[in-house]
């Protein structure tokens, strides 16, 4: 049966940039197609998006392909070795000129009339354009997109004025290299792909607290000492950790490892960076919105070495069978509560001392989505 239909009652929006008095983003902006075309306009096309490991880009010509608010992009390793990322559009009628991942010869060819572009998207050939008058190639070069790599990772924005990562995520690359060092010299090993019947920002609000860890998540409480959890909230990133028990009934792992915590660094809008104790990779959690109640989520563990450990495989059952489906059916619960007529918004758990169970990184993530739509 169609859900009942929830008129938005604004008169009630009382979100603020103070997270002790500040209620939580409103019910009606988590599944309002409006709210996600001004989210798409002011956020996904302004923002770093993560598109692949670096370790995919290695050789001239490799190419991975990626959508970002409905727009078609590539990423591609050039013949001088550069990283360019350009629009995946032919400047003749706009069909795709690449498709998944790979390796492109010398030249890309659109597979509809065959027009031909250099990995620097410079239009090389167009079948009968020597026919046509005062045609000239040079103006029909495939319009770049800003791409850069963030600690072996590589995202790109499809806002040319955007500010670099750096500026934007002050000091967060150096705090992911110091939470697991190798991180540009690893291989992606696994996707773990859920789609989740929820709105993006459910899932976000999920992710960016523990507050629900001891109710809902009974291994992964017995994983980290939750009196060792701690929660930094930064300029447009946060970071929450907490050292580990070996012994456990998530997953065990060598108490002699060198990483022994569990560490969550967050990019605003859509990435996480999560590392699991006991092992020496990192996994990236990418969640972007398919429709206004559907989000894409990607768990992806890029390890150092191949084949992946026994722990690094144990901690990705624990993932895949366990921590990861109890997260969704918290949030595609919460989806449905959104829409119930007895809800409207509620409040951010938060204390003075930002205890680990304080949700003030949730309320970080939120007044970053108030802040884009004008709201605060
Ligand atoms: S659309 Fe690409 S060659 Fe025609
Ligand atoms: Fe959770």
């Amino acid at each position: 049966m169609d859900q009942i239909t929830k008129r938005p009652d604004t008169s009630k929006d009382m979100f603020a940039a103070d997270p002790a008095t500040s209620y939580t983003l409103p019910a009606w902006t988590y599944f309002e197609p409006e709210t996600l075309r001004e989210e798409t306009d002011a956020i996904f096309t302004k923002s770093w998006i993560y598109v692949a490991h670096s370790s995919e880009l290695t050789e001239p010509g490799q190419y991975v392909t990626a959508e970002i608010a409905n727009q078609r992009i590539y990423v591609i390793r050039t013949g001088e070795g550069e990283l360019k990322a350009f629009f995946n559009v032919c400047q003749h009628r706009g069909h795709s000129l690449l498709r998944g991942k790979g390796r492109a010869r010398n030249l890309l060819v659109c597979p509809y009339h065959s027009w031909s572009y250099d990995h620097d998207g410079a239009l090389k050939a167009a079948p009968n354009c020597d026919h046509v008058k005062g045609f000239d190639k040079g103006a029909f070069a495939i319009p770049q997109v800003r791409v850069e790599v963030f600690a072996g990772f590589v995202f790109v924005n499809l806002d040319p004025d955007a500010r670099p990562m750096s500026e934007v995520y002050p000091g967060a690359e150096q705090r992911l290299l110091e939470t697991c060092p190798g991180t540009p010299s690893l291989t992606t090993a696994r996707e773990i792909v859920f789609d989740i019947k929820g709105n993006w920002k459910n899932v976000g609000d999920n992710l960016l607290e523990c507050y629900h860890c001891s109710t809902a998540h009974k291994a992964f409480v017995d994983l980290v000492e939750m009196p060792t959890y701690q929660v930094e909230t930064h300029d447009n990133w946060s970071i929450q950790w907490g050292e580990c028990r070996p012994d456990n009934s998530a997953y065990g792992f060598d108490a002699a490892s060198a990483v022994t915590s569990n560490t969550t660094l967050y990019l605003w809008p859509t990435i996480a960076f999560a590392k699991f104790p006991g092992t020496d990779g990192i996994a990236t959690f990418t969640f972007m919105p398919t429709e206004p109640e559907l989000t894409h989520q990607v768990f992806a563990y890029h390890a150092p070495v191949d084949p992946m450990t026994e722990t690094e495989l144990k901690s990705l059952d624990y993932f895949q069978d366990v921590l990861g489906p109890e997260d969704v059916s918290l949030v595609e619960d919460v989806q449905r509560g959104l829409h119930s007529l007895g809800y409207h918004q509620g409040r951010f758990m938060v204390d003075e001392d930002r205890s680990a169970i304080s949700e003030h990184a949730v309320h970080h993530f939120q007044n970053l989505v108030a802040k884009s739509l004008g709201m605060v």
